[in-house]
């Protein structure tokens, strides 16, 4: 007999429980627990494994892996060379960001390349869809468009046409009779992932799953999600900016962190090819507060424009903003400056813009902010073709990070004539013409040369 039972899920990360609970216990969010209803017994939906007979891996063999090319050279990067068959992809992202649009995009690549591709919609209709596809180009015939919320008719619409790519938008749209609580919720956003997942690996189709994000920036639903794909993407940028970033965070089949850039235009995303040139691009030349730091994006250098304002502040508590970079960090930095470098910010305000509405975490952009803020504070410009990398530790001093030739040869190759590094890269470094190297082992020391 199924018999329906109630439980609640913690929205955040999928924790179960038989009782509301204010906090959750397992990640610690507060007011995160939703009622769901799950009918247990008979109908319930049972995952079945996938089994196989233990084997030596020197038995093992992997044949070809064959990926399908996008056509669009940044997407490839991100996913580490293509579309790999029968993976899932989940790409999230703000509303308005572009999701639909770039799926829609690889949809007519992959069809003009002779590949049978089919979009699911839960969210517009046919005609909205065609009028988006008219603004992007012509379409092939092999292009299927079936607006659907039903997992079930989506698996028979798979299993007539067969295609070689599945577009479902959004996963929060989808739903399983068999699973009793409403669409979007964690145990329909689980199964129906699960059902896909199935039915990817078993015809060997691509997928890619939409997903909504929350106020936090991670996907909505259970994070178990993200465990369960094989790659999941999220889309980056200021809706007032035309760029955008995609960005890897997870990937089976490729190095994770990876990251494309795009442009919004009338006519779709465009690639933007050379991204450390089109952030630098209209940056004031000798402004007090603006530096150029160089951080790894995956495999690829990139340039930015940092810019602090920092001010005698007229509120009780001073005031901290970022945008782009971590606010604590931003705190730790500050610390670090007033007590190793003896420079009082403790009653000044202090803002800091990463341009271009990119968001960064690598520690190698420490030494720039750092620089910016003193910058900023004294009113004295760094030299426009300066560039600046190195991680900042708690007692001032420059810590070497990675891949310091590549950053550096990518200044050069934008006309950078000064590169401020730390002293332990400095000694591993083969010369790059036309860059003068400073380095140096603490904070006093970069501030001494600016
Ligand atoms: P959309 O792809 O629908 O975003 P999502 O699926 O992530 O919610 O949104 C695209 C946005 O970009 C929308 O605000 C309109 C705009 N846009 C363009 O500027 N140019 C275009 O060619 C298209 C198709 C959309
Ligand atoms: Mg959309």
């Amino acid at each position: 007999m199924a018999k329906q039972k109630q439980v609640f899920f913690c929205q955040e990360c999928g924790y179960e429980s038989g009782k509301w609970m204010g906090q959750c216990p397992a990640c610690k969010t507060w007011n995160t627990f939703v009622e769901e209803k799950v009918v247990t017994g008979a109908g319930k939906h049972t995952v079945k494994a996938v089994g196989s007979a233990p084997a030596s891996i020197l038995e093992v063999t992997t044949g070809e892996e064959t990926r399908i090319g996008t056509g669009m050279k940044e997407l490839d990067r991100v996913l580490g060379g293509g579309i790999v068959r029968g993976s899932l992809v989940l790409l999230g992202g703000d509303p308005g960001i572009g999701k639909s649009t770039i799926l829609l995009q690889v949809c007519r690549h992959l069809t003009i390349d002779g590949h049978k591709v089919l979009y699911v919609s839960g969210e517009e209709s046919m005609q909205q869809i065609k009028m988006r596809a008219e603004r992007l180009g012509d379409f092939e015939k092999d292009m299927y468009l079936q607006c659907e919320t039903n997992v079930d008719s989506m698996e028979s619409a798979i299993e007539k046409l067969s295609p070689e790519v599945v577009v479902v938008d959004s996963i929060q749209t989808m739903i399983l009779d068999d699973v009793a609580s409403a669409a979007g919720s964690v145990s329909q956003v689980r199964e129906v992932t699960n059902r896909l997942m199935q039915i990817a690996k078993r015809k060997n189709i691509a997928m890619f799953l939409v997903g909504h994000v929350t106020k936090e920036g991670t996907v909505a639903g259970p994070r178990t999600l993200e465990h369960m794909v094989d790659t999941v993407l999220y889309f980056e940028g200021e809706r007032s900016s035309i760029y955008r970033i995609l960005r890897s965070v997870k990937n089976r089949f490729g190095a994770t962190n990876e990251i494309g850039v795009f442009e919004m235009m009338t006519t779709g995303l465009s690639e933007v090819k050379n991204p450390s040139e089109v952030m630098l691009e209209g940056r004031p030349i000798n402004a007090a507060g603006s530096t150029v730091i160089c951080s790894m994006e995956g495999s690829r250098p990139l340039l930015i424009e940092i810019q602090a304002l920092v001010a005698q502040t007229n509120f009780q508590i001073p005031r901290r903003t970022t945008v782009g970079i971590d606010y604590n960090r931003l705190n730790l930095l500050m610390a670090v400056l007033e007590k190793r470098a003896g420079i009082h910010l403790g009653n000044c305000d202090a803002y800091v813009n990463l341009t271009g509405g990119i968001r960064l975490s690598e520690p190698a952009i420490d030494l720039g902010i750092v620089l910016a803020l003193v910058s900023s504070y004294r009113n004295r410009p760094i030299d426009a073709h300066t560039i600046i990398f190195g991680e900042v530790g708690l007692t001032g001093e420059v810590r070497g990070v990675n891949m310091a030739q590549q950053r550096v040869k990518e200044a050069a190759k934008l006309g950078f004539k000064t590169c401020i590094l730390p002293k332990s890269n400095a000694c591993n470094l083969s010369t790059i013409q036309g860059i003068q190297l400073l380095s140096v082992s603490n904070v006093k020391e970069a501030i001494d040369f600016i």
